[in-house]
């Protein structure tokens, strides 16, 4: 059995690893605005790392005897034209 202050800090890295992919679909959906599917194909596959990530956390969660539970992705705050036009 997991022990329940770890059960919960797992739960929350879970949704710290999906809130990462949103934020790189969020880039990708960008990119993809401005005709630059290199880039948006990039943010893509970050995303599927962070998804990964996010169950490996879930498959020992569940591993351990633990329950997962999954709360709100926050909105994404990041506005990739604001950064772009840094540059
Ligand atoms: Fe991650």
């Amino acid at each position: 059995m997991i022990k329940e202050n770890i059960e919960k800090a797992l739960n929350n890295q879970i949704n710290a690893e999906i809130y990462s992919a949103y934020l790189y679909l969020s880039m990708a959906a960008y990119f993809h605005s401005v005709n630059l599917p290199g880039f948006a194909n990039w943010m893509r596959v970050q995303t599927q790392e962070e998804l990964m990530h996010a169950m490996k956390f879930y498959d020992h969660i569940n591993e351990r005897g633990g329950r997962v539970y999954l709360s709100a992705i926050r909105r994404s705050s990041y506005r990739m034209e604001v950064a772009f036009r840094s540059f």
